[in-house]
């Protein structure tokens, strides 16, 4: 074989990375348009969150396309995987399934049957004769990966490998494989809440950041098409404790409520629970707010997170997280109506954050009329009335000085 030579970079054939569509409008958002055929996608996330599930869907909607799909169950047996199937409606003729655990026999099947989608669930399960080390071992893995992606290649087929993950985050296979693929998905949600997160982490053929929204139920992973039922829908917005972030993924801004309880500590070592939010950006807030609001955190349990299962791990989180704290420790509630978004720093400055336009529209077409924002932000629509701080002592004095009550709910004076 010829060893491969340079070539003229308008000779390239660009149409062999044209995405192909799964069939479902989420995920292909997500993947900036579909899989692209013979490359190896990544999906990552905890047992238990939907991977099996979402993939499954998409699997039919390709063979309801007319492609012919291969589902490789090294988990379960071709029987379970029927029975999960009929629970989404009536099987598609192109769907295939092998239940086993041995990579030779994947690469013959795609030979033999041309497929050109193929699931590989789990990564961890399967193995290679030849190679030592049980299944999910490093070597394992990482051999198994190669030749998954070497069959990708020669057949023009999308692999998609499923990657367990612990709880810490990392691949409970070897993280190494993240280098081997061009793609990885990650799928998050917590198990008491219908809400699914797809994100690409990584992805050689298009954006990453992108978030796709899907809803558990029933008949498998629906896709959300109106994600304020869920975040909003059961806001109280009189409680303390409470704030409003619009947060970006990617191309998206999802309005969200962030929620603090503060509470005195019995003794010991006070609590500090974070569900959705990044613990460590928490700590350094809590600290931010006791040396520069003088309010005392110190002592007290406290308790932060996300309505509605989302995740926000954005730093434009810590405005309006430490307005929820500060109003969970006053008792003063953070007017209704306001939203906020802003980086603090370790002087307790609000810094800018990006896509503030994008996070003022939203916001405000969600029925939000006032904001609390970094003081470098552009103006927006005059409905919109901005509270533009300098420090997070600023933001917190602004919550503190909420005087009267109008018809739609209360005013901050004096700013
Ligand atoms: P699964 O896809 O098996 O998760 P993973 O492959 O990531 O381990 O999904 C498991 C959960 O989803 C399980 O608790 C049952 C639930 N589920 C539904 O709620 N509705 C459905 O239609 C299906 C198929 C699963
Ligand atoms: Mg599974």
């Amino acid at each position: 074989m010829r060893p491969p030579s340079a070539m003229v970079l308008s000779d390239v054939d660009p149409r062999e990375a044209v995405p192909k569509k799964t069939g479902l409008p989420e995920l292909d958002r997500v993947l900036g348009g579909g899989l692209v055929p013979g490359s190896v996608t990544l999906l990552a996330g905890e047992p238990g969150v939907g991977k099996s599930t979402l993939l499954l869907q998409a699997l039919r909607s390709r063979a309801d396309m007319g492609s012919p799909v291969l589902l490789v169950a090294a988990e379960e047996s071709a029987q379970q995987v029927r029975l999960r199937a009929e629970r989404l409606g009536p099987l598609p003729d192109g769907l295939l399934v092998l239940s086993g655990t041995d990579v030779m026999a994947v690469v013959e099947a795609v030979s033999e049957t041309g497929a050109d989608l193929v699931v590989v669930d789990s990564i961890q399960a399967v193995s290679l004769p030849d190679v030592a080390g049980p299944p999910g071992s490093l070597a394992q893995v990482r051999a198994c990966s190669e030749v998954l992606v070497a069959l990708a290649q020669a057949h023009r087929a999308a692999v998609v490998l499923v990657g367990h993950v612990t709880k810490q985050g990392t691949l409970a296979g070897p993280r190494s494989l993240e280098h081997l693929v061009d793609t990885v998905l990650t799928v998050e949600g917590d198990r008491h809440h219908a809400l699914r997160m797809v994100r690409a982490v990584k992805h050689r053929f298009g954006p990453t950041g992108e978030l796709g929204l899907f809803e558990m139920g029933e008949g498998g992973l629906a896709e959300v098409s109106d994600p304020y039922r869920m975040l909003l829908g059961d806001r109280r917005p009189e409680a303390t404790g409470s704030a409003v972030l619009p947060t970006v993924e990617g191309e998206r801004a999802i309005v969200v409520e962030l929620q603090a309880l503060v509470s005195h500590a019995n003794g010991g070592n006070p609590r500090r629970t974070v569900r959705g939010l990044e613990p460590g950006r928490i700590g350094l807030l809590l600290a931010v707010i006791e040396q520069r609001c003088a309010v005392r955190l110190a002592r007290s349990d406290v308790y932060c997170s996300v309505a509605g299962g989302m995740r926000v791990s954005e730093p434009a989180a810590d405005m309006p997280m430490a307005m929820a704290l500060v109003s969970a420790t006053t008792g003063v509630p953070v007017p209704p109506n306001l939203f906020a978004f802003g980086e603090v720093g370790l002087a307790g400055e609000v810094r800018q954050v990006p896509h503030a336009l994008r996070r003022l529209t939203e916001a405000h077409r969600l029925g939000f009329r006032q904001a609390v924002v970094p003081s470098s932000t552009p103006a927006c629509s005059p409905g919109l009335e901005l509270f533009r701080v300098d420090s997070v002592a600023d933001a917190v004095n602004l919550v503190a000085r909420v005087q009267t009550r109008t018809g739609h709910g209360l005013r901050l004076a004096g700013a």
